[in-house]
């Protein structure tokens, strides 16, 4: 790590001057023109598109937010929505116990801070599924107190600046430490997304465009070169394979053989088809009993998906069903309620196979 001959007064003047020019539109962001005149974003609007923003980019988020906060635009209309059409909403997007945390925050905003977000960083952190990174978000982005957001843009850009060779995620204390020293008393919210939009356009993971910085003077390692090899990162183990069954029923009113999934668990919450147990793939397939008595196929082609810690590679079972043969698991659900698109990519992944059967 190399100090930098810049003082952090200089350092965040310079990019909150850039910032003022090039901060990137978004549908939850307000502009830092407005902002300076005095108006600030809605809490609600910006604890959604973080909650949202984790893991994935602005890119995939911006329709999910706006579909959201159309059909529920305040805390108060999301923590009265059902689970079933929250987690629908959600399909797609991954990681779905953060949508299941997004619901019971609500609620306890709600119930016990009369739907109102507190303006508090300690109390932030006591709402479910707001952590370290979310609680600094909503702190300084929706009410300008000090905090500084770490997540793997400003990673980046801080192991950049200061030409810091520890590997992630060892290095997050320093950097953590490098990015508060940075964060200014003032517009601490404009800072924050300020380091994120440098990260996300200019101090990218590949090919940087150094040339363009506002920061290419103090960095240390475009001074050295080093940029396009930062942040290092500590190997990833390589992930297993899994392998499971999955069963699509249908009837011939068109209803389809769905269930809810439980709510703990991998897309627990979510709609699926019913299946089994997924297994290592050295193990043999889970011997299961089909959810309905019906003459099922097995398909050639299996489904395959990737998740954090493993891959999945599902058999693909199906069956037209009699009408009075009633399910062992699940519920049929008529084609007029059924949306696809409340599947989690996995289980769309399968309706999509299967549906060319029927
Ligand atoms: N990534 C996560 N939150 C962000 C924000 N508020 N601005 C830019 N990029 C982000």
């Amino acid at each position: 790590m190399r100090d930098l001959i810049q003082t952090p007064d200089t350092l965040n003047a310079t990019l909150l001057g850039w910032y003022d020019v090039h901060a990137r539109a978004m549908p939850w962001r307000v502009p830092p023109q407005a902002r300076t005149a005095g108006q600030m974003p809605d809490p609600y609007r910006v604890w959604l598109s973080e909650v949202m923003l984790q893991q994935t980019t602005v890119a995939a988020v911006k329709e999910y937010f706006i579909r959201f906060t159309t059909r529920w635009p305040t805390v108060a209309d999301l923590a009265a929505a059902q689970d079933a059409d929250v987690m629908g909403e959600w399909a797609g997007l991954g990681y779905y116990a953060r949508a299941r945390n997004l619901l019971k925050c609500a609620r306890v905003v709600v119930a016990d801070h009369g739907g109102v977000f507190p303006a508090d960083h300690a109390a932030l952190l006591t709402l479910p599924g707001i952590g370290p990174y979310t609680a600094a978000a909503i702190s300084s982005i929706a009410f300008d107190l000090r905090h500084a957001v770490l997540d793997g843009n400003v990673e980046r850009v801080m192991a950049r600046m200061y030409d810091v060779h520890t590997p992630l995620p060892a290095a997050k204390p320093d950097l953590m430490r490098l990015a508060d020293a940075l964060t200014p008393q003032a517009r601490p919210g404009d800072y924050a997304q300020a380091v994120m939009d440098l990260g996300a356009t200019i101090c990218t993971p590949k090919s940087p465009a150094c040339g363009i910085c506002p920061w290419r003077d103090p960095c240390q390692a475009r001074a050295l070169g080093t940029a396009p090899d930062l942040p290092k990162k500590t190997p990833k183990k390589a992930k297993p394979t899994r392998s499971g069954i999955v069963f699509v029923a249908r009837r011939a009113d068109g209803a389809w053989l769905l269930e809810t999934r439980p709510d703990s668990g991998l897309l627990g919450g979510m709609l699926g088809w019913p299946g089994s147990d997924w297994v290592d793939t050295s193990t043999p397939l889970p011997d299961i009993t089909p959810p309905i008595s019906a003459d099922w196929t097995t398909l050639n082609t299996q489904v395959r998906h990737t998740f954090t810690h493993f891959h999945l590679q599902l058999e693909v079972r199906t069956a037209l069903s009699r009408q009075e043969t009633a399910p062992l698991r699940g519920q049929f659900i008529p084609p007029v309620t059924f949306r696809p698109t409340d599947l989690p990519t996995v289980m769309r992944k399968v309706f999509d196979l299967a549906r060319g059967q029927f």
